[in-house]
């Protein structure tokens, strides 16, 4: 297919198969950099830095500075979003997201008007990285899915199995299915600003999409994405949306047909072979290396590199992390991941 652009990544998302494959990584700024750590130390409050148009501006580009990434994306966090709707959120150090939890009950208390006005700064992150960014690269704008934001917003941080947020789905549907409405909502306006302030595209990460009965994947990871699809659709948005429904397993090729999304990010556990025969040909896909033989490097790494570049080869296929990048990750493998993949081709 051809199209105008001329920025691999957008090519790769509009159909077109694109060889050496454009690359970027999931969570690619971030602690494994020491740059970022340089920042992130005069920032004690990780929300306000998320807000920090300045600040977030510059730890967006160090990736792209340092690597050469066909893609940056805005940094941010899917948990302003909660924060913006007006629940208390925190970042403990070495424990992760804190938020003080919600009762279904509570719902009423959270403002859609207010989440997007306290979200302005990500577009002002947005326009000052469009500013610097080489013509050739991309730049993401993303949010949580309703499903994986709300795990958090219920159980008050990160969940191990997500039980509690799977028993109200089941207990109380119309209140969960409200909640999912209004993340869905919020959502969307979030990422229509990230799109109207520069993003070349969007990405919609669920990353607790595993382990979901037929009918619960369905109601909070199906229909809550294909309403932010369709409401970005609807209001004019042209911008691939990338989806992460991480660990639907075959489920995935239901969430692709029916949320409408223009593109799939894989995760490792995925079984390639399969998801080879099972998604459409034309349909983008991007990921799945594993992030811990990223860790581990050497010519296990190539191998790895390797074996992915031959399974998706002959299709749109963005390069990239099946997960975030983990934060003990020596940036002379990500070197080499990068010289690996642009070999190829
Ligand atoms: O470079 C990028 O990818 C852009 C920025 C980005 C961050 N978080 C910054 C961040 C993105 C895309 C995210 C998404 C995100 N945040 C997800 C979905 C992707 C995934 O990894 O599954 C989730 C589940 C979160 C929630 C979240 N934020 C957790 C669980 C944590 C703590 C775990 C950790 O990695 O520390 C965060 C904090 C966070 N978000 C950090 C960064 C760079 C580290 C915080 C720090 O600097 O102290």
């Amino acid at each position: 297919m051809a199209s105008q652009t001329t920025k691999p990544f957008l090519r790769a998302l509009a159909g077109e198969t694109v060889s050496p494959p454009p690359i970027w990584l999931m969570r690619q700024a971030g602690r494994y950099l020491s740059e970022y750590r340089e920042i992130r130390a005069t920032q004690p409050n990780f929300i306000d830095f998320c807000l920090n148009p300045e600040a977030a501006a510059e730890v967006t580009l160090q990736p792209i500075r340092r690597f050469g990434f066909d893609a940056a994306i805005v940094f941010s966090d899917i948990l302003v979003i909660p924060y913006g709707l007006g629940q208390k959120v925190w970042f403990e150090k070495g424990e992760g997201p804190k938020l003080d939890p919600i009762a279904l009950s509570d719902i009423g208390k959270l403002s859609r008007d207010r989440s997007r006005e306290v979200l302005q700064p990500v577009g002002e992150t947005l326009r000052r990285v469009k500013a610097e960014l080489p013509e050739e690269v991309a730049l993401i704008g993303f949010c949580g899915a309703p499903w994986t934001v709300a795990t958090y917003m219920i159980d008050g941080g990160g969940s191990k199995d997500r039980f509690n947020p799977r028993r109200l789905a089941w207990s109380d549907p119309e209140g969960f299915d409200a909640l999912m409405d209004l993340l869905a909502d919020a959502s969307a306006d979030y990422l229509m600003d990230q799109v109207a302030a520069g993003a070349d595209a969007v990405k919609i990460f669920d990353s607790w999409a595993d382990s979901l009965p037929d009918p619960l994947f369905d109601r909070v990871v199906i229909r809550p994405t294909k309403r932010i699809v369709d409401r970005l659709r609807s209001e004019g948005v042209t911008v691939p949306i990338i989806g992460f429904p991480r660990g639907a397993g075959p489920q995935g090729v239901r969430y692709a047909a029916q949320t409408g999304v223009t593109a799939l990010a894989l995760d490792h556990g995925m079984d390639t072979g399969w998801a080879s025969s099972n998604f459409p040909k034309t349909l983008p896909l991007q990921g799945q290396l594993d992030p811990a033989v990223l860790r581990a490097g050497g010519s296990l790494l190539d191998d790895e590199i390797d074996r992915l570049l031959s399974a998706w080869a002959g299709r749109p296929y963005v390069f990239n992390l099946g997960h975030g990048i983990h934060l003990e990750t020596p940036t002379d493998h990500v070197s080499q991941l990068i010289e690996r993949v642009r070999s190829h081709g």
